[in-house]
């Protein structure tokens, strides 16, 4: 683990602003809805992630040739990446329903029945943030998962009874950003378990033309190129800066969206060359200026910036690790000489 101890309010309750509406890959309603819309349905029209597909569809298709539900499924990594996506794909290779929930969202027993009663055989449900359930909650998953059923206390005091629920077969698929904070008992329980990986500029190149063919805007092959590589590996991101770019080219009278209206818009954004924003920007800078480059603890520097050490860790430098620009180091986290040089500064060590 890192310096500072897990922290369990989200970032989905802090930070889900307007303004933070390109900084972070979480989505709003009306984002979430465009973003419907524009998922692939299936695992051959998936750009990217191509092991984690290849061994999927393995997968899928001995589960269908023996008619059994697809193991349980526990997908991690950034958000912004496709974990739903795909869940929403397995439902739809597999030939059934998927039924989808969040660990916030299920805060009593109750809750949790009401939608494991829902389903129906080898239906998938869908918990997102995960490792934000209950613990009461998480326990009763275990026997759900493992045996299909669950065991719950009705009533109270005297006339308190256990009553036995039996579950169809189905698949859990679990959605996370921190594995680490999942109990060991409910990994275990997991068959399948797999992580998400950043997506290369090739591949979020390909998904921003998908996009603009949705939406029927013309992009041309360096336009798609320059989204792509300011969009920190993550398709939602890339999605969310074509949408605004096709506004910037629409109002600008644009036949196509090309270089120069995505520098112009991405620069009113003040979204860099590599992608990197204002939050990126201020962590990196404050690093330089008060700590000589690190090495700094998460907590101290959450405390100088004004954000949760959580959602540092988890949203801000996992990207930053990605890039080289911070490393990770047992004392804290220090910058690296690229990071310098991608700022326009003397490298310390060179000076
Ligand atoms: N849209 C968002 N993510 C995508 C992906 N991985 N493949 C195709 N379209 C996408």
């Amino acid at each position: 683990m890192t310096d500072s101890e897990p922290q369990f309010n989200s970032w989905y309750e802090d930070h889900n602003e307007t303004d933070d509406i390109l900084r972070h890959a979480d989505a709003n309603a009306a984002d979430q809805a465009t973003e419907l819309s524009l998922r692939p349905q299936y695992l051959k029209e998936y750009i990217g992630q191509t092991a984690l597909k290849e061994e999927l569809s393995v997968y899928i298709a001995a589960a269908k040739q023996r008619e059994e539900a697809l193991d349980h499924t526990l997908l991690f990594g950034p958000p912004g990446l496709g974990k739903t996506t795909l869940a929403m794909i397995v439902a739809n290779e597999m030939g059934v329903n998927i039924k989808t929930t969040s660990g916030p969202a299920i805060e009593k027993t109750g809750d949790l029945v009401a939608v494991l009663n829902e389903l129906e055989p080898g239906d998938v449900l869908f918990i997102d943030e995960i490792h934000r359930l209950p613990t009461n909650i998480e326990e009763i998953l275990y026997s759900a998962m493992e045996d299909y059923f669950v065991d719950i206390m009705v009533g109270q005091g005297p006339t308190a009874r256990a009553v036995h629920f039996p579950l169809p077969p189905f698949t859990l698929i679990g959605a996370t950003t921190r594995p680490g904070m999942l109990s060991k008992p409910l990994r275990d329980r997991f068959g399948i378990i797999n992580s998400l990986a950043y997506y290369k500029p090739e591949e979020l190149q390909e998904i921003v033309q998908r996009t603009a063919d949705i939406f029927e805007a013309p992009i041309t092959e360096t336009g798609a190129h320059d989204i792509a590589s300011r969009s920190r590996g993550t398709p939602r991101i890339a999605n969310r800066l074509l949408k605004r770019v096709r506004d910037f080219a629409q109002v600008a009278g644009k036949e196509a969206i090309d270089t120069e209206i995505v520098n112009q818009a991405l620069d009113k954004l003040r979204v860099d060359e590599q992608g990197l924003d204002e939050i990126d920007h201020k962590l990196l800078t404050t690093m330089m200026d008060y700590y000589h480059g690190g090495p700094v603890g998460l907590n101290t520097l959450a405390a100088n910036i004004g954000e949760e050490a959580d959602t540092l860790e988890s949203m801000v430098e996992p990207y930053l690790l990605q890039v080289g620009f911070l490393q990770r180091t047992p004392r804290g986290r220090m910058v690296t000489s690229a990071a310098y040089r991608h700022l326009g500064r003397p490298v310390p060590d060179e000076q």
